[in-house]
């Protein structure tokens, strides 16, 4: 019987791949830049399996020329690269990597949320450009974060856990989401809010939900202007669930008080983008999952989602 063909979109960990070749024949993209798109429509047309990353769309143009395809593996939580309306109406099998990037992306969560409350990258550059004369009582102040109150806009697994490491600062924890959730709520002592009093009443409100056309822009002038003065924003979700326009008003009048981004609308950001102009951003280029373990976590579960479909069998994680 003739092997299947799977297409990894991009290198990654070994361990993975081999798992897959066990059934498969392997094509991989090894440059290291996303797969151009051509190359993609191309790849997808000769393939059963495709082994993506955030950056590929798999949209209806893929979708409609991939006539072999069974499985589409996305190596990310998120998936709002894909249609997963196209590709289920077409019996295309999406699957996502959650769990095993929870705690990872917490740990940058709540990274970013420090960096922006005590201003790091800002010092960091301060020293380095030997601004750094004398101590002072108000050298970079920044926000207090133990005892402050958490805002978290999206309470799924990565939420739940930014809310245990907020508990070990004293923080009171707020969340709004689509349904409550009792055992968040019960485990953290979360309350749930609806998101105009959790904008009101939030030290910090930290962006978890995925992007969908209901939270699209979700958060934009309106709500900035609800949100403390003294306040810091953290995105770690999507760049669209924000009005990055509004955000740069709202950080610029000083509605708010700092902002700290690893996502952003264009990825990546382009280098003249006026959020990068403020010294109260702090911006990372999307890593909310970036350390060797989980990325290596996240290719295996790619490949055992993409091997059992292959296999006729269910995926572990589907969409
Ligand atoms: C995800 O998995 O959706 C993250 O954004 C990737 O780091």
């Amino acid at each position: 019987m003739k092997k299947p063909i799977v297409f990894v979109t991009r290198q990654v960990a070994n361990e993975a791949i081999a798992y897959v070749k066990e059934i498969a024949t392997v094509d991989v993209w090894e440059e290291d830049r996303p797969c151009p798109r051509e190359i993609l429509l191309e790849k997808a047309e000769r393939t059963d399996g495709l082994l993506a990353m955030l950056t590929d769309r798999v949209d209806e143009e893929l979708l409609s020329r991939a006539k072999r395809l069974k499985v589409v593996a996305n190596m990310a939580v998120g998936y709002d690269n894909i249609d997963v309306t196209a590709a289920k109406k077409r019996g295309i099998q999406v699957t996502n990597t959650p769990d095993v990037l929870t705690e990872a992306t917490a740990d940058l969560t709540f990274a970013l949320l420090m960096a922006a409350a005590r201003r790091i990258t800002e010092a960091n550059r301060f020293l380095l450009a030997g601004q750094w004369t004398s101590w002072s009582p108000t050298l970079l102040a920044g926000q207090n974060v133990f005892n402050a109150t958490l805002g978290i806009v999206g309470m799924g697994r990565i939420g739940e856990a930014v809310a245990r490491r907020a508990k070990g600062f004293g923080m009171s924890i707020l969340y709004c989401n689509r349904h409550r959730k009792p055992e968040a709520e019960q485990a953290v002592g979360a309350q749930y809010r609806e998101l105009d009093d959790l904008l009101k009443q939030a030290d910090y409100v930290v962006m978890l939900t995925p992007l969908t056309p209901d939270t699209a822009k979700m958060i934009g002038e309106r709500e900035f202007s609800l949100m403390k003065p003294t306040s810091v924003f953290v995105n770690v979700s999507r760049g669209g669930t924000v009005d990055e326009e509004a955000l740069y008003k709202a950080l610029a009048e000083k509605k708010i008080w700092a902002a700290g981004l690893d996502v952003f609308q264009k990825e990546p950001v382009p280098l003249d983008h006026p959020l990068l102009t403020l010294p109260n951003v702090v911006a990372l280029p999307h890593i909310g999952s970036a350390t060797y373990q989980t990325r290596m976590e996240m290719a295996k579960l790619a490949a055992v989602n993409i091997r059992a479909v292959l296999e006729g069998k269910e995926p572990v994680t589907p969409v």
